[in-house]
């Protein structure tokens, strides 16, 4: 069967990979905030109303992380109101969703990697917001999948890959945290496991209708365990041996050279920022690979080909 997808938050790092990447699966209809207000309860209602959609794919949300601990109402109406919505009309229809989510839904304190049953605990509005979101898909009772991602970045938009080259254009010296351990992970890694998922519960002739035989929340992030700091000095290293043609590359730099000489590692403490952030985010990937057959490949690798693009 080929599913008529509805997809939301096109313009967003894994969004406009999506974007590239569903058509393959079928009929894909992508809306942006300009095409789809999430805050508007009746915008979502009566869009999929008109779409009947067999599939939302949900790219959108609310990912200012800071600005969310002084703006938690409305980054709960998008994160976890708007999700509600559409996971009821979803169900509604027999459509089935699919959702990203977070390793903030983490307290970070567990030292060795999370699973996807293992006790919830927000340290922040943000990761508040995002755990309401998965607990009212689950609610619904919609066929889903929920895939929980960490430290995301992509060639464009705002992310801590394009922060560290534009600083390195500014800076010979840079400070960085180097007590977040985390997975840093590709948007279009993220999008790219999405649809293969997706191919194998629409695809071929053994086709289903819904996602319900595999419908749960699953880890998905880059392998390996990297901080702050190491990724940033990783950044550089890439950047000093790849091609400055790159139009992404020369996007992020302005064009000008990198003049960065010295990464000096410092503590959270020393780079306070208004939400708290989980001092260990590594997710285990291992129901992934049960039930899908892969895993993404190594943070490290994500990176180098990020920039032979
Ligand atoms: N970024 C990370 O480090 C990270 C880490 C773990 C999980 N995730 C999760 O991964 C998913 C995708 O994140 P991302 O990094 O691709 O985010 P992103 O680049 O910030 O994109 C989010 C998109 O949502 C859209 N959006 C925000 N408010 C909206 C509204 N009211 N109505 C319609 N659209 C709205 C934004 O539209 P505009 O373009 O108009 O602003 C943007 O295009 C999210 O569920 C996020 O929580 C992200």
């Amino acid at each position: 069967m080929k599913p008529k997808i509805l997809l939301t938050g096109r313009n967003g790092q894994i969004g406009e990979e999506l974007e590239r990447l569903l058509p393959q699966l079928g009929e894909v209809v992508a809306l942006g905030r300009q095409e789809l207000d999430l805050s508007n309860s009746e915008e979502i209602r009566r869009t999929i109303r008109e779409i009947r959609p067999n599939l939302i794919v949900n790219a959108a949300a609310y990912t200012a992380v800071d600005q969310a601990e002084k703006e938690e109402t409305a980054a709960n109406e998008i994160n976890s109101s708007a999700v509600a919505i559409m996971a009821e009309e979803a169900k509604k229809i027999g459509a089935s969703l699919v959702h990203h989510s977070t390793d903030y839904v983490f307290d970070g304190l567990k030292g060795n990697p999370y699973l996807e049953d293992d006790p919830t605990g927000p340290i922040n509005a943000y990761g508040r917001t995002k755990l309401a979101g998965e607990q009212a898909i689950r609610a619904s009772g919609v066929p889903h999948l929920i895939f929980r991602t960490s430290w995301v970045y992509a060639t464009r938009g705002r992310n801590f890959l394009r922060t560290i080259l534009r600083l390195a254009t500014q800076r010979e010296e840079l400070r960085i945290v180097r007590d977040q351990i985390g997975a840093p992970t590709w948007s279009r890694e993220i999008a790219d496991a999405t649809t293969k998922i997706l191919s194998q519960l629409y695809g071929g002739e053994t086709s289903q209708d819904s996602l319900s035989g595999v419908s749960g929340t699953y880890h998905m992030t880059a392998g390996g365990v990297t901080n702050w700091h190491e990724f940033a000095i990783a950044i550089l290293d890439e950047a000093s041996r790849a091609s400055k043609t790159a139009p992404w590359f020369a996007a992020a730099t302005g064009g000008n050279p990198l003049i960065t000489s010295r990464v000096i590692p410092i503590t959270t403490q020393e780079f306070p920022t208004p939400a708290r952030r989980p001092a260990y985010s590594i997710l285990s990937n291992a129901r992934l690979l049960k039930t899908f057959g892969f895993q993404l490949p190594g943070w490290r690798s994500q990176l180098h080909r990020t920039f032979s693009t």
